[in-house]
């Protein structure tokens, strides 16, 4: 068995899938696909079980890679709360958390709001026009730089460095180039965040940036760590939900059934998000973990310092935990999906990003109601992150 790289992997992965999940072995991937050799890579695991247990065990791994970054790590989040074990993780995670509650970020929806009235309302009815370009991109970068408290004018260059890293974060596709781009584009990253932290732009008293610099003033915070963590952020906090909401919009559309009971029942819409999330998890893969010890996993030895990542995206369509686990049923419940994680490194957005996309996919069919899908849509070819490329519609009221 071998994950090959064409076109119909990028586009439908879930066929290799399956068939890793029926043979249940660990997978390699070398951290580069010009190291044919293999002599640096991750393992994955494909089921729900594998994957639950490596996600809630943090005795047998560690998440700290400092000491292996060469061995593939990312450079700009290796600070982070991401990349730290207990107790530094959940310290770091405590100093933003509140943040992110329910209840902290429903002030972001009269901003998401209307941005998406505004963006809908220069797209021409009776026109073509790709709905991830137009509309899944800008409102999730608008929301995230607002939390953070980075001056819009930002934006742009934000996005083109934040697709840097995209691009080269997947270990199937990362090209020498790609991944040099990656490199500059993190640097060019700190150091936006650096005149950030040393007070150049205006911020708002309660943006997250603020906290920080006096969290950093009251040396409770390095900068590093401070830089690393607004890297995180800004990444995490809108690639993913760009993800989302062009993938929901594909799968109501492309299932007419099921978008129909949304209009029916529109409470629905919660259900076709976490069904969005299962069936085109935006993250596909974990971040990966490192052994601590001898391990057996389905009968698999590891040894110390070998990298696990789970395939949240085979998990998440496990036919054991999901029955008809290839459909798409906004109805379905209980739907225990893993595209957030499990354990102590669960998603610290997830309330954020099902808002942004619960705001973008009501708003779309408030607007445009009887738009269609204009053929098949394309998929950015990253195995890591699941979005769409270009998915048209032609637009109706
Ligand atoms: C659809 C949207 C999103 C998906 C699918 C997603 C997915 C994930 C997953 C799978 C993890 C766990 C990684 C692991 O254990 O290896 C994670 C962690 C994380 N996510 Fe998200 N995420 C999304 C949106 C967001 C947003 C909007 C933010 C912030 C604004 C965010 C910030 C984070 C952070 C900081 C962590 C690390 C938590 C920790 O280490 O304690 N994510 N996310």
């Amino acid at each position: 068995m071998s994950i090959n790289l064409q076109d119909q992997f990028i586009t439908n992965p879930y066929p290799a899938y399956a068939e890793l999940r029926r043979l249940g072995q660990p997978y390699f991937i070398p951290h580069h696909p010009a190291d044919t050799n293999r002599t640096a890579g991750k393992w994955l695991l494909s089921t729900y079980d594998q994957a639950q247990s490596v996600l809630n065990d943090t005795d047998n791994f560690t998440k700290n890679n400092a000491a292996f970054r060469t061995q593939g790590a990312e450079p700009g989040f290796d600070a982070s709360m991401l990349f730290q074990d207990e107790p530094e993780h959940r310290r770091l995670r405590s100093l933003v958390e509140d943040l992110f509650r329910r209840t902290a970020i429903d002030r972001y929806k009269e901003i998401a709001s209307v941005k998406a009235r505004q963006l809908l309302a220069d797209l021409e009815p009776g026109s073509r026009v790709n709905l991830i370009d137009a509309y899944a991109e800008s409102m999730p970068l608008l929301v995230i730089t607002e939390l953070l408290g980075i001056p819009a004018s930002q934006m742009p260059l934000l996005r083109r460095l934040s697709q840097a890293i995209t691009t080269a974060s997947d270990d199937l596709t990362v090209t020498a180039e790609t991944h040099d781009a990656k490199a500059a584009a993190y640097r060019d990253l700190a150091s936006l965040m650096q005149a950030g932290m040393n007070g150049e732009w205006e911020t708002a008293e309660d943006s997250l940036l603020r906290r920080l610099q006096i969290l950093n003033r009251d040396s409770l915070l390095s900068q590093e760590h401070a830089i690393s963590m607004l890297l995180l952020l800004l990444f995490a906090g809108h690639e993913t939900s760009i993800a989302l909401i062009g993938s929901c919009l594909y799968l109501l559309f492309s299932h007419p059934e099921q978008l129909q009971l949304i209009r029916e029942n529109p409470d629905l819409l919660s259900g076709a998000i976490e069904e969005t999330l299962r069936l085109e998890s935006p993250l596909q893969r974990s971040t990966f973990r490192m052994t601590l010890r001898d391990l057996s996993i389905d009968g698999h030895q590891f040894g110390p310092g070998e990298q696990i990542s789970v395939i949240l995206g085979s998990a998440n369509r496990d036919e054991k935990v999901f029955s008809d686990p290839d459909q798409f049923m906004v109805r379905r419940f209980p739907n225990p999906h893993l595209a957030f994680g499990r354990g102590s490194y669960h998603c610290i957005g997830r309330h954020l990003s099902v808002l942004e996309a619960r705001i973008a996919v009501q708003i779309f069919l408030e607007h445009f109601p009887n738009s269609s899908l204009a053929g098949e849509p394309s998929w950015h070819r990253n195995s890591f992150v699941r979005t769409l490329q270009d998915l048209s519609f032609f637009l109706e009221a």
